[in-house]
């Protein structure tokens, strides 16, 4: 099996160019099953998930193809299944956002049932609650979702907690209902927002994207556009704690920081240079970082996804930091990893009080859930000697190319096996 390997204490200095964003590709590529035509979409990153929710589509008779020139060309027309199939949606929950474009665009859909995952149990229960009230029936059996509708219809959605992949959801399955749809304490994120956007360009009635309340007038047909994907904050996030764990200078290309204010805030607290110049962000480390608290939210809150991360710098402050999880209920496996590595950590119920230490130690470690193994490899980058680590196919689920990114920047990392 492969395996990461990192000889720990280089400085990292010069030049990222930032990938498209994960989370945004994933429902973007999904929403192609609501329209017909082809689309075409640029600064689709090469990633495992990206490649799932590829597979997912074929499988639904969408045609998917990665052009010459990096674009993603993507026509539904063949469109002729129902199935998103338990051997695909295990390796990827995020293949349920065909839920809701297949029940509006074909009347059924038979997706398999999501099961936990490493970072919590992350029900489905709001994505169907909501779908029944837009006038579908669902039915559970066998480890499958049973949706149909003739035509949907519009409705007032309330969601209790702002989820991302059901607002989402919920958003592609309006546009084609009849009448208006409203949803209420909707996901504000920037992927959410980035998704409406697409559907508009397609033709959808949608207001109120990129805010907690959405209303979405249906429509007969979308059609097919074209579009360049965001770039991955986490992505970006990701890279400026490395240049903070390694006193290191950074330049990040194809980079925006208007949706990563939280993040950014947080690592100027603690004492990293970061300055914008249009796409481009310069990220400076030094050798004095200061310990801050931290609580993850949803948008605009601290991100859940760069918990692990910041958790590593805090790890080598001189201080005392108290990072808190609210989004997930079991999102710090990290923990003993790191621990494994010489870090001084204590979990009490959904907080990490995490007392800096001199030196990390390199270590082999597992990866667990994928920003757990972006963790691994932060604190590899920091540590005193070798660290090994294993399970990287999580990393490859959402970081394109990061050991090749970061050996260009003076890492020294390779994948071994
Ligand atoms: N929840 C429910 N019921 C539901 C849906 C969610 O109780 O029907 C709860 C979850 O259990 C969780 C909270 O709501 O406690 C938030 O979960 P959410 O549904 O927002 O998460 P998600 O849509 O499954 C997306 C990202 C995650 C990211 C979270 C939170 C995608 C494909 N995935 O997941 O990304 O952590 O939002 O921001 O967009 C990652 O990239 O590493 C990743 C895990």
């Amino acid at each position: 099996m492969e395996k990461i390997v990192i000889e720990g204490g280089a400085r990292l200095i010069g030049d990222v160019t930032i990938s498209g964003s994960k989370n945004s590709a994933l429902p973007v590529l999904a929403a192609t099953i609501l329209c017909q035509g082809p689309n075409s979409f640029h600064n689709v990153p090469k990633l495992r998930d990206v490649a799932t929710i590829q597979r997912v589509l074929e499988n639904l008779g969408v045609q998917v193809t990665r052009e010459t020139d990096g674009s993603v060309r993507v026509d539904s027309s063949g469109l002729s299944g129902n199935e998103a199939p338990y051997d695909l949606v295990k390796t990827m929950r995020a293949s349920v956002l065909v839920l809701g474009p297949l029940l509006a665009r074909r009347g059924k859909a038979i997706v398999s049932l999501p099961g936990g995952c490493a970072i919590g149990a992350r029900p489905v229960n709001l994505h169907l609650r909501g779908l029944e009230i837009l006038g579908a029936r669902i039915e559970l059996k066998h480890g499958y979702i049973y949706a149909k509708a003739d035509r949907l219809k519009g409705g007032h959605i309330y969601l209790d907690v702002p989820t991302v992949t059901g607002t989402e959801n919920l958003m592609m399955a309006a546009t084609l209902a009849r009448g208006t749809t409203v949803i209420e304490n909707a996901a504000q994120e920037p992927e959410v927002a980035e998704l409406g956007t697409v559907l508009k360009k397609m033709g959808a009635k949608i207001s109120g994207e990129g805010t907690s309340l959405l209303q979405i007038e249906g429509v007969e047909t979308l059609h097919g556009v074209e579009h360049s994907i965001m770039p991955d904050r986490i992505e970006v996030g990701t890279f400026m704690v490395a240049a903070g764990l390694t006193q290191g200078n950074l330049r990040l290309f194809n980079c925006s920081l208007s949706s990563l204010e939280a993040v950014v805030n947080k690592l100027r607290e603690a004492g990293l240079e970061v300055y914008p110049d249009g796409e481009v962000v310069r990220v400076i480390g030094n050798n004095r970082v200061r310990s801050v608290d931290v609580k993850t939210l949803p948008y605009p809150g601290f991100p859940t996804d760069m918990q692990a991360q910041i958790m590593v710098l805090m790890c080598l402050t001189r201080g005392l930091s108290v990072i808190s999880e609210t989004v997930f209920e079991n999102r710090f496996i990290h923990v003993s990893e790191l621990r494994r590595m010489g870090a001084d950590i204590k979990i009490e119920s959904n907080s990490a009080i995490v007392t800096g230490v001199r030196q990390l130690s390199g270590a082999q470690v597992m990866a667990t859930d994928l920003r757990a193994s972006a963790s691994l490899v932060l604190a590899g980058l920091a540590a005193n000697g070798r660290t090994e680590i294993s399970r990287v196919y999580h990393l490859d689920r959402g970081y394109e190319n990061l050991e090749g990114k970061l050996s260009r920047i003076g890492a020294r990392i390779r994948r071994v096996g």
